[in-house]
């Protein structure tokens, strides 16, 4: 299973094993969100609201920026439900800001006019600019380092309100909320959480809620967390308001236990289709009770700790926050040259026995025959090698192609330099 890199800080400049630089704009760790990683999980997390004056270091507009949203509110991709417009405390219907544009001989029904938009914000709407972690490459690694440490899946969402506005009525979410404030301000107002927590939606009046418990002024920089159904309402002051909301959804133990029971359901003891109509068999019921003790007996001797680790992992890969470089580790695949420096990759290899001069090797499901030399040098590589010296005694053009192969099949990759 692919790992996620220890992420603990996302450099400005990364350099990928070609050598390749991305710009990643913005440098963050969790413990700008959370201060102390230990006080918040034992204090906060789950329990109350979290506010961070001045967390977030550097200019926070390099995270998104209004300028950036006009930028991309013309792109003509930008589509719902990615964009919605909230005014008064309803949503605007689509049409209300989309038209047809014809794109590639397919019509596109609601991209967004730029010029209805810019009107309805204008007249006081709330523009949210939802799943931003799936447009803009810089919130993706934002969205990475929150997924890592929370292993839940994570989106990001802007909310960008007129001056002297309020967003939307009082409500709570069904997500934990990490709020990054990145221009103008914002006045939150918390109320306490509710005595039984759904994990749901609710909307309030204002007459409902009273008095607030918290009142906050949310400036640039500033961080807030909200656990998951905290009844919030928030207003711009008096500038336009940028901020954005991170949402965790809880991954609570009834979610846990059904992928522990997934898992350990998933034997060849449980594949029998047994019928269980009214003319069933007089011992299907001793049968039902046998699979029940079964399955309870595998879930008894799970390793708990592993198993939470498998559940951690499970939650770091779900959709949100994903990442590959596999176009440029096949394109540099192709421009290896002989003095390219190779090493062996961290996919393991079950290598045969030596039949003939050649040796079989298993990498990712493959299975392929090497000349036994080539095979025990593999099998002992440790340093960075040229593509052209990787083989002893064999031409270094005839070595690079090879060794081109088995990057190809994961054996080796190109070195980082
Ligand atoms: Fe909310």
């Amino acid at each position: 299973m692919y790992r996620l890199p220890p992420l603990r800080r996302i450099k400005a400049f990364r350099s990928t094993p070609s050598g390749i630089e991305r710009n990643a704009m913005y440098d963050f760790t969790f413990e700008d969100l959370v201060g102390d990683e230990k006080v918040f999980f034992a204090e906060y997390f789950d329990k109350k609201p979290l506010l961070r004056k001045n967390a977030m270091p550097g200019d926070v507009r390099d995270i998104l920026s209004v300028r950036k949203l006009d930028e991309l509110l013309h792109m003509e991709s930008i589509r719902p439900p990615y964009i919605k417009v909230n005014h008064n405390g309803s949503g605007v219907p689509e049409k209300g800001y989309t038209r047809s544009v014809v794109v590639q001989g397919v019509n596109i029904t609601d991209t967004v006019v730029p010029e209805k938009i810019y009107e309805l914000f204008r007249a006081g709407a709330t523009v949210t600019w939802c799943s931003l972690n799936q447009i803009v490459p810089e919130l993706r690694d934002f969205t990475r380092v929150i997924s890592d440490k929370m292993a839940v899946r994570t989106d990001v969402v802007g909310f960008m309100t007129p001056t002297k506005k309020r967003g939307y009525l009082p409500h709570h979410d069904p997500v934990d909320l990490f709020i990054v404030q990145l221009e103008g301000t914002k006045r939150w107002k918390l109320w306490d959480l509710p005595a039984q927590r759904e994990g749901d939606n609710a909307s309030y009046t204002d007459e409902e809620l009273g008095e607030p418990a918290i009142e906050v002024l949310l400036e640039p920089g500033d961080v807030l967390y909200l656990p998951y159904n905290t009844p919030h309402a928030a207003a711009a002051e008096d500038q336009v308001s940028l901020h954005l909301s991170i949402m965790m959804r809880p991954r609570m133990w009834k979610d846990l236990l059904r992928e522990t029971f997934e898992q350990a359901a998933s034997g060849p003891e449980f594949n029998q289709y047994p019928h269980i109509g009214a003319l069933r068999d007089a011992g299907t019921e001793a049968l039902f009770r046998q699979k029940i003790a079964a399955l309870a007996a595998r879930m008894d001797a799970l390793d708990s700790g592993a198993e939470l680790d498998r559940l951690a992992e499970l939650g770091r890969t779900m959709p949100g926050s994903s990442h590959g470089t596999t176009f440029q580790t096949i394109a540099e695949t192709d421009r290896i040259t002989p003095s390219v420096l190779l090493r062996r990759t961290a996919a393991v290899v079950e290598f045969g026995a030596n039949d003939g001069g050649r040796t079989q090797m298993t990498v990712n499901g493959h299975k392929i025959a090497v000349p036994t030399p080539v095979a025990e040098t593999l099998a002992g590589l440790e340093a960075d090698v040229p593509a052209g010296d990787i083989f002893p005694g064999v031409d270094p053009e005839r070595a690079t192609k090879a060794a081109q192969g088995l990057t190809r099949l994961g054996v080796l990759e190109v070195a980082p330099h």
